[in-house]
Order: C-alpha cells, then structure tokens, then sequence
C-alpha cells in the first residue's frame, strides 16, 4: 500500500518535470554575465542578419576603436562581434537565445581564431550584464527598443554609445541618422544614441 503510493508520487514529479522542463536541461549560460534580475525571457525578434556594409557604418558612426567593449544584443550569426573584433580591434560580446545560432557563431569566433577578443553568450539579453559595454549595437524591433531601454538606462554609463538598425530607440533623440543602401538596393537607416 505505501509503496503504491511512493509509486504514484513518482509518477506526479515525473509527471511536472516532464511538462515544465527538468532543470538540467536548460542552456549553458556563464552566470556572472546574466542576472535573474531581468524577467522577460522569451523569443522576441526573429532572426534576420544586418547586411555587412550596415553593420559596418553602425560601427563606424559609434566611432568604435580598441578601446571598446561592444555587446551586440540578439546577436544572430555573430557577424558584428566578428566584424567589431576583426575590423576594429575591439573586445565584442554577442548575446544570443538561439541554441544553434549560438554554437555556430561561438565555432565560428573560434575558427577565426578572435577567441582572445569575441565571445557569445547563450541566453537571453533580458537577463545580461552589460555594464562594461562602452557601445551597444541593436537590430530589434522599436517595441522590443521600448522594452530593453530600461535596461540600458540602468546598466549603462551615461556616454555609452548606442546604435540601432532600422528602429528607433523613443525617449532619446538620435544624434546623428544615417541611411545605408546594400548590395541589393534596399534603404536601411541606423540611429546613433548617446546613453543620455
Ligand atoms: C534581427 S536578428 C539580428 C541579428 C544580429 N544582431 C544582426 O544584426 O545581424 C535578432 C536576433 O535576436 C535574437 N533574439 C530574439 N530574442 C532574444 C532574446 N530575448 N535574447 C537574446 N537574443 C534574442 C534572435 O534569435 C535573432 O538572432
């Protein structure tokens, strides 16, 4: 009789875990780079890459040098943390939720041999420890833009360079806008702040 019921308890944990997901099956993170404190954990943008003459004027309008730390926010296949390492010499950071996205732009970092300079970490840039970013690259959504500004306001030292492709951050006043064509023709406008 006691066994059935240790027995059926079994069954009911098994059961929960099944269907909320066991513990250990979450995605590796490095905890000193996220925080619980950020509560929205979910897929927000899907993932659509910025042509690499974009991501290189972002870069260039936020004057980016060796001096910086770069945190690229949904990072996608790593191409800005790769171009800020690789082009501009900077130390650049990628944030990314996608499993596979994650592996591969973390192999490719690696096969470029800029590991001692770029990294991506897996996880969702809600929960991110940016503090030590001197220049943010996005490319969200404005509404995802509206979501993420309290945390920049919070994290961010104010002169902290931030660039977004496409979409606006509202509240701040862009110091300078410009427009990009890529290889295909498309018009693409990237927003230039300063953490105010
Ligand atoms: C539009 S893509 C931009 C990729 C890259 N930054 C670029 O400009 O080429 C947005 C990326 O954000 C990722 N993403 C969406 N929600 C996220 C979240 N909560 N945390 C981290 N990454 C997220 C998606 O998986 C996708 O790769």
């Amino acid at each position: 009789m006691l066994r059935r019921i240790h027995l059926g308890r079994l069954v009911v944990v098994l059961a929960v875990l099944a269907a909320f997901g066991f513990p250990f099956s979450q995605p590796l993170r490095a905890q000193s780079d996220l925080t619980p404190e950020y509560e929205v954990s979910h897929d927000v943008v899907p993932f659509v890459p910025t042509p690499t003459n974009v991501a290189e004027k972002m870069l260039e309008l936020a004057k980016v040098t060796p001096n910086d730390v770069v945190y690229d926010l949904g990072s996608g296949d790593g191409r800005i943390v790769i171009l800020a390492a690789q082009k501009f010499g900077a130390h650049a950071v990628g944030v990314e939720l996608d499993g596979k996205r994650y592996e591969e732009s973390s192999a490719r970092i690696k096969e470029l041999g800029l590991a001692s300079k770029a990294k991506i970490l897996h996880g969702d840039m809600f929960k991110a420890d940016i503090h030590s970013a001197t220049v943010v690259t996005l490319y969200l959504l404005t509404s995802v833009n509206a979501e993420i500004r309290p945390m920049l306001e919070k994290q961010l030292r104010p002169g902290t360079r931030v660039v977004s492709h496409d979409f606006k951050m509202s509240g701040w006043n862009a110091e300078q806008t410009e427009e990009v064509t890529d290889e295909h023709g498309a018009v693409h406008t990237v927003y230039l702040y300063t953490r105010p």
